[in-house]
């Protein structure tokens, strides 16, 4: 049987083409190419770097110690809609991103477009990237540009009709793609600190939050867990409900960030240990903003 979620892709895929068309194959314009880039601080990008957890995609698969700057790009990603194998990102000229200007990065990282016009499929978290600011995106480019180059050529991505047509990203990109925050400002600054990690740089919901049939995040469930998108088992809800975070404190929660070791001393597993690797390498006040930010958000049941 066809699954309903293909059924809607093909729907949208030929939306997408027809009607559409015109309009999703534009480049999203509004932002500003005049003038100077922002002056970016390599140094201060080594923390955007960590907290986007660039390296656990774009460095090769199984890459230890210095091998995790190489980002040459060749880690094959599984989801439903077939096999996507991440792009090289070094600054090497041809291979990677070495000819890119600033504002080609931030295009990329905010609307999900190439240089070229293309749209980029959100297995590239850059729905939570868009909600970056200027300053972290040049410090983060910057950074990016003082890494090894690499001259390794990938693969193209091996997915199915109709999830090989690009252009329809543009409607699906109209539907999820929104850079307001998620969840409204607190006021409180160590939460809203917390907030910009976790809803921009750090994407924690492209693993946390449970999505809907087109691969969208469900926002009404914000945090709240769900199955796992690369299939195996299911991710945990972080919310402070009393069956998932609700029995840790803001402290419980920083050290795991930090050490891996829940209040029970079990040490986190999957793909979890790799995130927690960048986390650790933070200073010890964005794990407590994150902390702080997760004690806040709207409890929700596990499903
Ligand atoms: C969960 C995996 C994942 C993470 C994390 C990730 N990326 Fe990617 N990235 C991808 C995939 C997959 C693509 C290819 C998208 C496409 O072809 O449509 C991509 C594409 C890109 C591109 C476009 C490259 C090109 O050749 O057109 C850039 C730039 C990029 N990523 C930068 C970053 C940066 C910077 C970070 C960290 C802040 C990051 N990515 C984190 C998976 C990831
Ligand atoms: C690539 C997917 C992925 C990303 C991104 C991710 N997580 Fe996780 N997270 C997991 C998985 C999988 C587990 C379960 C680990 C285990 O089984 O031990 C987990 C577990 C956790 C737990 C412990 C929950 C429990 O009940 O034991 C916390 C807290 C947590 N994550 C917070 C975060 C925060 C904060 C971020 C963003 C900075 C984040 N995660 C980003 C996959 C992810």
């Amino acid at each position: 049987m066809i699954p309903l979620r293909r059924i809607a892709l093909i729907l949208i895929a030929l939306a997408g083409l027809g009607v559409a068309g015109a309009l999703a194959l534009t480049r999203p314009d509004g932002h500003a190419r005049d003038g100077a880039p922002p002056e970016g601080d390599a140094q201060a990008g080594e923390r955007v770097f960590r907290i986007g957890g660039c390296a656990s995609c774009h460095a090769p698969e199984d890459a230890e110690g210095a091998d995790k700057l190489v980002l040459s790009g060749g880690l094959q990603l599984q989801s439903d809609f077939g096999v996507f194998t991440v792009p090289n990102i070094s600054p090497h000229p041809q291979a990677g991103i070495g000819g890119w200007s600033y504002y080609d990065f931030a295009d990329a990282m905010r609307y999900g477009v190439s240089p070229d016009g293309r749209h980029y499929y959100p297995a590239f978290p850059y729905t939570y990237y868009a909600r970056m600011t200027e300053q972290d995106l040049a410090d983060l480019f910057a950074y990016i540009r003082t890494l090894p180059e690499s001259a390794r050529v990938n693969a193209a991505h091996d997915l199915e009709f109709p999830y090989n047509i690009r252009a329809a990203l543009g409607l699906w990109k109209g539907l999820n793609l929104d850079p307001a925050p998620v969840l409204s400002k607190s006021g409180d600054p160590l939460i809203d600190r917390g907030q910009y990690l976790v809803e921009g740089p750090g994407h924690c919901g492209a693993c946390h939050t449970p999505r809907g049939p087109l691969g969208g995040p469900r926002l009404e469930a914000w945090l709240a867990g769900g199955p796992n998108p690369e299939g195996k088992g299911s991710i945990p809800n972080i919310t402070p409900h009393q069956n998932a975070l609700g029995g840790w404190s803001a402290g419980d929660i920083a050290y795991y960030l930090e050490s891996g070791f829940d209040p029970d001393f079990d040490s986190a597993g999957g793909s979890m240990v790799e995130v927690i690797e960048n986390l650790a390498k933070l200073p010890a006040e964005d794990r407590e903003a994150i902390a702080a930010y997760l004690k806040s958000v709207p409890a929700i049941a596990p499903e």
